[in-house]
């Protein structure tokens, strides 16, 4: 019998947010909604201007952010050792108004991507929501 190979990959935790949500597939379809949404509708155009014009890192970022932030597997936070949300984002000018557009698509992603637990789905974009509103100064 020979051993079986190492692996570095740690199984999905089934008891997590993020397995619940749907994992990756779901982690994703969020967030490329989201940006889509940025990109596309007018009523987000502040929070697009803030961004560079290439949206494909941030794209990559923020699933694998979201990924080990609701439990799912950690390569982000192990690639971003000690990173904060709040203060990766001090240097920017957050008002009120835009921490709401970034709520908004945020929660329309969420609503779009067929969850199946409505109320995690609920959760998740209301946490999210105050994390938004929480990085905003007036
Ligand atoms: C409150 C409104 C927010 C605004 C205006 C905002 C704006 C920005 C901007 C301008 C960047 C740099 C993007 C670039 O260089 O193109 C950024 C990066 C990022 N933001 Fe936000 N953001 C907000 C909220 C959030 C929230 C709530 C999260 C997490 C749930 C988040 C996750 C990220 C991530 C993961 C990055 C990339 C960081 C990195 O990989 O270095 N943002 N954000």
């Amino acid at each position: 019998m020979s051993a079986a190979a190492p692996t570095t990959e740690a199984p999905v935790q089934p008891n997590t947010p993020f397995y619940r949500l749907g994992g990756t597939p779901v982690m994703t379809a969020i967030v490329e909604r989201f940006y889509d949404l940025m990109e596309q509708d007018p009523a987000y155009a502040e929070l697009r201007a803030m961004h560079a014009p290439d949206l494909s890192m941030m794209r990559k970022s923020l699933v694998g952010f979201l990924t080990g932030w609701a439990g799912g597997p950690r390569d982000w936070f192990d690639a971003n050792p000690g990173k904060c949300m709040m203060s990766a984002h001090k240097p920017f000018v957050i008002t009120p108004a835009v921490a709401g557009q970034w709520a908004d698509a945020m929660q329309r992603a969420i609503a779009d991507a067929g969850i199946a637990d409505a109320e995690l789905s609920k959760a998740m974009a209301g946490v999210l929501t105050d994390m938004a509103k929480g990085m905003a100064r007036a």
